[in-house]
């Protein structure tokens, strides 16, 4: 096969790298969408848990749901096809708040918004740069530190994206959720997102739900379905096998050499300083 060059895969906009998998006109037309109240957006930075999460609030709801794509991929028609499904959608976005369509902020839509250990999350997107074919050739691990300190990778700077969604933490229509906290305590935090979507779940109910959520349980579902483009909520693929690799926290550990941990922390604290993180 033929390696596609940067330009052919990433664009900007607003400042921010794209794939080109996101449509200019799309992006440019966000603000046109059409949000219902009853929408509930799935928010975060690439490799945060997005699918993890999915997969436990679509099995929140015994009623009709549907998990779309990203808002931000495709091209223009994508607007229209999101207009057509029925109630109630789950709306998946990695879009920073600044980008979010209007609407979904006039109508005060619940959102949630997963974030991770930026660490674990350089690391998970340097493998998923590595397997995943619509994305830019990173040679070494060292090469990506950089990228993913400058912003200079899709959907920008990690530090930008969180902030500009810490900001508005404290808005009753938006729950902030740790991939950490899942990793320790799924049920509650199955607990917390069903009270605060106002579902009513009995106890053996999130049980199962966490056990149908664990990562070696969603990776086998994965290898057993044929592999749907339409089926990722992560802009950045058409294969869901590339999501599940490890699921594990603290594998930064296996990557940072002792001198990026130091510069990452330098950088992180900079960034980070009005942040309560
Ligand atoms: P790793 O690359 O560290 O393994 P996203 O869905 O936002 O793209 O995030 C992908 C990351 O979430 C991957 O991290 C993946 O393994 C992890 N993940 C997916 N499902 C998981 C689960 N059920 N439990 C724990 N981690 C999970």
């Amino acid at each position: 096969a033929t390696m596609s060059t940067e330009a052919e895969l990433i664009h900007m906009f607003k400042g921010i790298p794209f794939t080109t998998r996101s449509s200019p006109e799309l992006l440019k037309s966000l603000d046109t969408f059409d949000a219902r109240e009853d929408d509930v957006l799935l928010v975060s930075y690439p490799k945060s848990g997005t699918h993890w999460l999915a997969g436990v609030i679509t099995k929140l709801y015994n009623t009709q749901v549907t998990l779309t794509s990203p808002i931000e991929f495709g091209d223009i028609s994508k607007l229209e096809e999101l207009n057509k499904l029925p109630s109630k959608r789950i709306i998946p976005t990695h879009l920073d708040y600044n980008m979010l369509p209007l609407n979904f902020k006039h109508k005060k839509c619940k959102m949630i918004y997963i974030t991770r250990n930026p660490k674990d999350t350089a690391v998970s997107m340097y493998h998923y740069y590595r397997d995943n074919p619509n994305l830019p050739t990173v040679e070494t691990w060292t090469a990506f530190f950089d990228l993913f300190l400058k912003g200079d990778v899709v959907c920008g700077s990690w530090f930008d994206h969180f902030l500009s969604w810490e900001e508005h933490e404290n808005e009753k229509n938006i729950l902030f959720l740790f991939y950490e906290d899942m990793k320790k305590d799924l049920p509650k935090t199955v607990n917390e997102i069903s009270l605060f979507l106002g579902l009513k779940i009995s106890d053996s109910d999130i049980q199962d739900i966490c056990r149908k959520s664990s990562f070696s349980q969603m990776k086998s579902d994965t290898e057993k379905e044929n592999s749907d483009p339409s089926h990722t909520v992560c802009a950045l693929t058409s294969n869901r096998k590339l999501i599940f690799r490890k699921g594990a926290v603290g594998d930064w550990k296996n990557h940072f050499t002792p001198k990026q941990n130091r510069r990452f922390e330098e950088i992180f604290n900079e960034k980070m300083k009005l942040s309560k993180m």
